[in-house]
């Protein structure tokens, strides 16, 4: 069946599966984007066309993911199109690494970046699903030339021998994707090694990753390292810079915010350094997906159902992942950026950005306190 008009009769006249979506959508049993689409279609009929429900019953939750997304289905295109890598003058063949290649924005980042051809280095953290992704991407893409580890980024003990296990295995690096994060509950949680958990995550970990991965990017005629952070720093508040790790601050906001506020703050410094002593072959960008409909969504809603009335007002604005990662995507291998650095950028556009949230001493002690705490794994980091 083709997406239509048909495709709405068949959608409303099967009740028992608007009522399976809709609720696995608000209780998030794996069915949940679809269901928050469903929801989306039934509420804003006249914004949206219907919904593809061939996709919906003969493909995975991943194609339904992809396609059924505003855009795409007002522009009509069907979700039979796979990918080819396409290695060619357009997208020079480079050794890419992303970052959380397991899931949501950072498994459509591995997926583009494959089809173009690329040699992808993805990461996750669990060897089943990553690996499993990772026969996904060969499947779809035709590029075998992509390859799995794994490490848990929360540790940064982990970090740095992920790193090591990067250096060891490929002698040049041209793209480092930040890609992993995550985003915690309403009681602060630390790690094994003591440290805030959405912190480490989304701060400290591509703090370290960066720095010990440096010397090989370095290496590359023309290396980029591109961060995904996110515009929730905007909802977090004025940074609380004399208690980094919010242990008497902490709120989920808060925490997620910050931590993203921070890690473009890192981003930043590290563009300014490089720039200071003169290197010239390794730019650094920060971008933002957008809403997209991941299960980094879906795991905020559960620890914070509070949350769901302002997720159920915001519907219209949530991106496909595949839509989240088009600008991972641009900033990694497209030429039209080549030598652009420091730079922040959302929806495939340079972000402006309002100078409040900028702060030269902020960035300077976020950096001293990463490097502070990271101390023992950067000894052998020129830096
Ligand atoms: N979705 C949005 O609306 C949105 C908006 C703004 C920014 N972002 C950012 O976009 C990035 C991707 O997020 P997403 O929405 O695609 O979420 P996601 O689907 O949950 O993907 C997150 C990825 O990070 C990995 N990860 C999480 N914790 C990890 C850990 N401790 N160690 C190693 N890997 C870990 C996950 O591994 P598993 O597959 O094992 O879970 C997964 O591969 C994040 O940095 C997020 O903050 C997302």
């Amino acid at each position: 069946m083709q997406c239509g008009q048909s495709a709405v009769a068949g959608l409303i006249s099967n009740g028992a599966m608007i009522r399976r979506l809709v609720v696995g959508g608000l209780i998030g049993d794996g069915q949940s984007v679809a269901g928050l689409s469903v929801i989306c279609h039934v509420t804003f009929p006249s914004v949206l066309s219907s919904p593809c429900l061939s996709c919906l019953r003969s493909s995975s939750s991943d194609d339904y993911r992809q396609w059924c997304h505003t855009c795409t289905i007002i522009t009509g295109r069907h979700p039979t199109v796979m990918h080819r890598a396409s290695s060619n003058a357009t997208h020079p063949k480079k050794t890419i690494l992303v970052t959380g290649a397991s899931s949501g924005i950072g498994k459509q980042t591995a997926l583009a970046l494959a089809a173009q051809g690329h040699t992808i280095i993805m990461h996750g953290r669990n060897t089943r699903k990553t690996q499993e992704v990772r026969d996904w991407i060969v499947e779809r893409t035709g590029n075998r030339d992509v390859h799995a580890h794994v490490a848990d980024l929360s540790l940064m003990n982990e970090v740095a021998r992920f790193a090591a296990d990067i250096n060891a295995a490929y002698d040049h690096l041209d793209v480092l994707v930040n890609n992993a994060g995550g985003q915690f509950g309403s009681t602060r949680e630390v790690t094994a090694e003591g440290h805030e958990k959405t912190f480490a995550i989304n701060t400290l970990a591509p703090f370290l990753l960066t720095n010990l991965l440096l010397p090989k990017l370095q290496r590359s005629p023309s290396a980029r390292i591109v961060t995904v952070a996110s515009e929730s720093y905007r909802q977090a508040g004025q940074p609380i810079l004399d208690d980094i790790e919010l242990e008497g601050h902490y709120s989920m906001a808060r925490a997620y915010g910050f931590s993203k506020l921070y890690v473009w703050w890192l981003m930043r410094q590290l563009d300014a350094r490089l720039k200071a002593a003169g290197v010239r072959n390794v730019t650094v960008n920060t971008v933002e997906p957008g809403s997209a409909a991941t299960a980094l969504q879906r795991e905020s809603i559960r620890k914070s159902p509070w949350m769901l009335p302002l997720i159920i007002l915001w519907l219209p604005f949530i991106r496909t992942a595949r839509h989240g990662a088009r600008t991972s995507v641009l900033m990694a291998s497209s030429p039209t950026v080549e030598g652009v650095s420091g730079e922040f950028w959302g929806n495939m556009r340079r972000k402006h950005i309002n100078g409040k949230w900028i702060s030269a001493d902020g960035e300077r002690r976020i950096w001293d306190y990463c490097e502070r705490v990271c101390a023992s794994y950067l000894t052998d980091v020129t830096q």
